[in-house]
């Protein structure tokens, strides 16, 4: 065989990228959502949290970084799908020391279906409650949240709004290592307040790779959340906005809306 009849070893950039490696580049940052927890908990309760539990957390990234950033803390990482957990267990865990090992545990459930152990946070970040389309969900959910929590137990999620969210779009924006994520929202319906959101990555050499992630979701609005986490149990909710122009989020009741806004919203046991 010569050289030119060899099968090419390499194939486009996409068909060799790994979505997880791309998605936690481009998406996830868990030092500054570490230090946002333990500020908010801090501000409540007078301590550190140290027992964390990360609903759908996929590849454990964020529990991860939680217990590598102080030797007495745990995590649980919950969620539905067995592939990412198996992909977290093998590129996130692997490669940590074993004292870091054994303080993540990952079940592969339902978040509905577990409440045990108890602890300091529970975390639903990246909007992933909002797979809940009916209220009866939400509040089911955000019971077991509760339930969850030791007595002085904070819930955290987020949430994005604005002009933007509810009108088709499709936001690129250049990554570091050189690829280029792209947010679609596919489609909104008025009428039941769903979206269709994908997430797309393009490489420099042309290639793509198309709906690497999608989420059917229910746009929830704030005060829907903050009523379903009352309604669930929390004796109080707070909101933290993100103040594009200051450094970091700051606890409010009144704002202007934007064309793209994002909070997040902390329930107090
Ligand atoms: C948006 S991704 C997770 C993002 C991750 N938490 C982060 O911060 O980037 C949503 C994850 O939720 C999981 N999931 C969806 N419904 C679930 C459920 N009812 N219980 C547990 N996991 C669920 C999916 O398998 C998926 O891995």
């Amino acid at each position: 065989m010569t050289k030119k009849q060899r099968p090419s070893k390499s194939g486009t950039l996409a068909s060799r990228a790994d979505r997880h490696v791309l998605y936690q580049i481009a998406v996830q940052d868990p030092e500054p959502e570490i230090n946002f927890v333990q500020r908010v908990f801090k501000r409540a309760r007078g301590r550190a949290a140290v027992s964390f539990k990360e609903d759908f957390c996929a590849t454990a990234h964020l529990a991860t970084a939680w217990v590598k950033g102080h030797r007495a803390r745990t995590a649980v990482g919950v969620d539905l799908d067995e592939e990412v957990l198996a992909w977290g267990r093998e590129h996130v865990l692997a490669v940590e020391s074993p004292n870091v090992r054994e303080r993540v545990s990952l079940v592969q459930a339902n978040v509905l279906d577990v409440v045990s152990p108890k602890v300091d946070v529970v975390g639903a970040f990246n909007f992933s409650y909002l797979v809940f389309k009916k209220r009866t969900e939400l509040v089911a959910y955000f019971k077991k949240a509760h339930a969850s929590l030791n007595r002085d137990g904070l819930f955290y999620c987020d949430l994005f709004g604005g002009t933007d969210a509810i009108v088709p779009i499709v936001e690129p924006r250049r990554c570091r290592t050189g690829f280029t994520y792209v947010w679609e929202h596919e489609s909104y319906n008025p009428i039941t307040n769903e979206i269709l959101c994908h997430i797309h990555f393009q490489f420099r050499d042309g290639s793509e790779l198309r709906k690497a992630f999608t989420y059917d979701w229910r746009l929830w609005t704030i005060p829907e959340v903050r009523e379903c986490l009352l309604e669930a149990g929390f004796k109080d909710t707070q909101v933290w906005w993100d103040p594009v122009d200051e450094e970091d989020y700051r606890v409010t009741e009144k704002e202007a809306n934007q064309l793209g806004w994002l909070v997040y919203i902390v329930g107090v046991k």
